[in-house]
């Protein structure tokens, strides 16, 4: 069946929240989500729908890279879920693509992310540590990941990335 990938919609809020929940077994990244859309700017939500059924979704929000303040043109991409029931049909892999586009069009340069390298290396993210960028100290080095969407702008990014208030706590 095909995935087609939207921007969400208040409608979808609730079944958004219970995607993260059965992902990720708990539900820390559902009421993150729905934190993050009261309380940050410039968010990107998209949703994967099949059917007529919503079955995954993927989350950007503004990050700040070393003296930087947070802002679109960098970008944090966290949480990705797929309904369990749903996975390994290639609809992540459609989120992250659709993703990235989005953010490429509201003028991002670069996007960070924590998560599986050999994952995401399939949609060009590489290790951030080898930029000069790292995620609270040295201890996520090998699984947080960097990929510049504007070629020549990732030099202008240096240090340690801060996340919203919210990931952060998480
Ligand atoms: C990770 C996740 C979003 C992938 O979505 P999906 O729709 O199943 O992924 P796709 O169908 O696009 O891709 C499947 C491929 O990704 C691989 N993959 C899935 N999860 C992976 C992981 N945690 N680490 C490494 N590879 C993974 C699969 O082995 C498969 O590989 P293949 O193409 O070589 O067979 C989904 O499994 C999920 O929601 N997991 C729970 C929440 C989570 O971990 N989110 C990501 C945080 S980094």
């Amino acid at each position: 069946m095909d995935c087609i990938i939207r921007p969400e919609s208040p409608d979808d809020y609730a079944r958004v929240h219970d995607i993260n929940k059965l992902a990720f077994e708990t539900d820390s990244e559902a009421v993150l989500v729905d934190g993050l859309r009261q309380e940050a700017q410039h968010v990107i939500s998209l949703v994967a729908v099949m059917g007529d059924e919503v079955v995954g979704h993927i989350l950007f929000t503004p990050v700040a890279i070393g003296d930087t303040t947070p802002s679109p043109a960098t970008m944090g991409l966290a949480p990705l879920a797929v309904h369990p029931e749903f996975q390994d049909h290639g609809v992540g892999g459609e989120l992250v693509k659709a993703g990235l586009e989005a953010c490429i069009a509201a003028k991002a340069e670069v996007v960070v992310t924590l998560g599986h390298p050999e994952y995401y290396s399939r949609f060009g993210f590489t290790p951030a540590v080898e930029e000069g960028i790292s995620y609270v100290g040295s201890d996520y080095d090998a699984f947080f990941l960097i990929k510049e969407l504007v070629a020549g702008t990732l030099e202008f990014f240096q240090g340690e990335v801060k996340y919203h208030r919210l990931i952060e706590e998480l």
